[in-house]
């Protein structure tokens, strides 16, 4: 199916709704190299992702017909490869805002791309960039987000959704067409040279932000706490002895006590 229910001027303008695919990601990563241009803000979204991918090689569960999974094509020509996690915060920051209305103030983004409610995750995130010649081609930004699932397996047991916060069930192309507005909002911002407006805003909806938590790296427990992020993605932590520690995805866990 395919037609266009989402405002704004590019996100979402080509938009097409699958009953079932292996992951949203993949489709779109295999329709954007094709030989005919795929337009900019194409989004894919499926009523049944089977097979759907997280980060670090983990799946992402979602029953059918009751959670959002879908991906956007983003052609980000005007970022520097070394600027790409800025559309990451970009991206986050437009799920962010337009969860943030509904949940209030309990919502954070957690480093470097998960929504979380409390200590629960609500929503994650696979950002894939195409690096030719380098320059970043495109990007394929693949949102999961648990809005009407009533619980959820034992072997995924850190996640909440929009309903078990709400109680209500949340009408999925309503939301669909938040996210995409705010998406395209912050996107638009990022190729009108505000980096540094999108950089501050990240970091003030960062979880754990200047609060004395637990680690671990390397194997090792430590308290610290979160003082900011590079502009790379590079999370800072700060331990008990001031020093400033940095780590990138998969050298830090956040322990939960
Ligand atoms: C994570 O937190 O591990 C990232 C989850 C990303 C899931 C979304 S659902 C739509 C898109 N298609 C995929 O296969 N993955 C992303």
């Amino acid at each position: 199916m395919q037609n266009n229910i989402i405002p704004g001027l590019f996100v979402g303008q080509n938009f097409i709704l699958l009953k079932e695919v292996d992951s949203t990601n993949n489709y779109l990563k295999e329709l954007a190299s094709n030989s005919k241009p795929l337009s900019e803000g194409t989004v894919i979204m499926a009523e049944n992702q089977y097979a759907g991918r997280g980060q670090q090689q983990n799946g992402w569960f979602a029953d059918p017909c009751k959670n959002l999974t879908f991906s956007i094509l983003l052609k980000p020509a005007f970022l520097r490869v070394t600027e790409q996690f800025d559309l990451v915060r970009a991206v986050s920051l437009g799920v962010f805002d337009a969860l943030a209305p509904l949940t209030g103030s309990s919502l954070k983004i957690k480093w470097p791309n998960d929504i979380y409610y409390g200590e629960k995750k609500l929503g994650g995130m696979l950002i894939e960039n195409m690096i030719q010649g380098g320059q970043i081609k495109h990007t394929i930004a693949g949102i999961g987000l648990n809005v009407n699932q009533p619980n959820f397996p034992d072997w995924v047991p850190n996640a909440i959704s929009l309903q078990q916060i709400l109680h209500t069930d949340y009408d999925l192309k309503t939301l669909l067409s938040e996210i995409c507005s705010h998406i395209e909002g912050w996107y638009l911002k990022l190729k009108a040279g505000k980096i540094q407006d999108v950089r501050d805003s990240y970091l003030s909806r960062l979880y754990w932000l200047n609060e004395p938590r637990t680690f671990k790296a390397k194997g090792d427990i430590f308290m610290g706490m979160i003082k900011s992020v590079r502009d790379n993605g590079i999370l800072i932590v700060e331990n008990n002895n001031q020093e400033e520690l940095e780590f990138s995805l998969k050298e830090i866990e956040f322990i939960n006590k």
